[in-house]
């Protein structure tokens, strides 16, 4: 099947009571191992491109190899979409050039100029036959969730996103419930949790209508190790709890974003090989290994996680 656009996935996620996993890819390597597990797991899949994978590894190689999974995965729906698309002109960049869904992530600005330039986003992807997603709150950083007043300013105001959806036109709409980028998620020593009374919030508000979490890595300690024995220093690293979000996917969060994990699982496979073997120096050696444990660490999440396997 062709690249699909995400609605119907959302839709069957919505009503089914669990999430499609939005992955982002830079490489050849990550795009085997993500789609080549979810071909096993017969799950729908978003693989998503960032400006800077944009700027890594450019707009027609990432097509193409998404393209390639395409065809190498023909029973299973795929999205392509932009991640953090920060402007009208990147979108529309991707939407002429194949993409089927683009986040426009206006939600640095005011209200009123987020809701203007989602509203342009959304009427050209529409007039092309691409899905919309917007950003409504920001995501909090490690330093805000110590200070509880920032804290709350950061996450996002169930009383402004009808308001935002009705005039936007946004097919889906990223929410800031605690979940942050990157893998220094939570102080350690502090209990993560995420704040599920924002999300039913928001759904009462919005039935039917997709959300979608970012920031939402788990940062599986036994990577987090993996890199710290084998010569890295990321200590204090810790992610969102995965009960947590196979929790959100059971309400109405119908997209989660990874990818520091997959970073993670790829940094210390690589850490581990080297070190175990200062000998060797073919590219192919180090990143089958990588791709490999990709690949289960993507299984795990779409079975216990997304609890998306087998909705293909
Ligand atoms: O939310 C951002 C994604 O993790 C992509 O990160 O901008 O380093 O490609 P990146
Ligand atoms: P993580 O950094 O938690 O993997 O989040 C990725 C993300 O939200 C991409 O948009
Ligand atoms: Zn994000």
């Amino acid at each position: 099947m062709a690249l699909v656009t995400s609605t119907e996935m959302f839709k069957k996620a919505y009503h089914g009571g669990y999430a499609v996993g939005a992955f982002n890819v830079n490489n050849m390597e990550i795009v085997q191992a993500i789609t080549e597990a979810c071909r096993e797991e017969n799950a729908p899949v978003i693989l998503q491109v960032s400006k800077g994978a944009r700027a890594y590894a450019n707009h027609t190689y990432l097509v193409k190899l998404v393209e390639a999974a395409v065809i190498e995965c023909p029973n299973i729906p795929i999205v392509l979409h932009l991640d953090h698309g920060d402007s009208f002109e990147t979108c529309k960049s991707c939407i002429d050039g194949g993409f089927t869904s683009v986040m426009i992530d206006a939600s640095s600005k005011p209200f009123a100029e987020n809701i203007e330039i989602t509203r342009k986003v959304v009427e050209y992807a529409h007039d092309h036959g691409v899905v919309v997603e917007a950003e409504l709150g920001a995501l909090a950083g490690v330093e805000d969730e110590v200070n509880v007043s920032a804290d709350h300013a950061h996450y996002t105001r169930p009383e402004e996103v009808e308001e935002f959806v009705s005039k936007t036109g946004c097919d889906s709409l990223a929410i800031a419930i605690g979940t942050s980028h990157g893998a220094y998620k939570f102080k350690q020593g502090t209990k993560p949790q995420l704040r599920f009374d924002i999300l039913e919030e928001v759904s009462k508000r919005l039935p039917e209508f997709p959300i979608v979490l970012h920031g939402s890595s788990s940062v599986p300690q036994e990577y987090v190790e993996m890199v710290n024995t084998y010569g890295g220093a990321m200590p204090g690293a810790i992610g969102v709890p995965e009960e947590q979000l196979r929790h959100a996917a059971s309400l109405a969060v119908c997209k989660i974003n990874i990818d520091s994990d997959l970073r993670l699982a790829m940094t210390g496979t690589i850490r581990k090989f080297f070190a175990e073997h200062p000998d060797k120096f073919d590219p192919r050696e180090y990143l089958k290994p990588a791709r490999a444990n990709i690949k289960e660490l993507v299984r795990h999440k779409l079975v216990n996680v997304l609890g998306c396997n087998g909705k293909a």
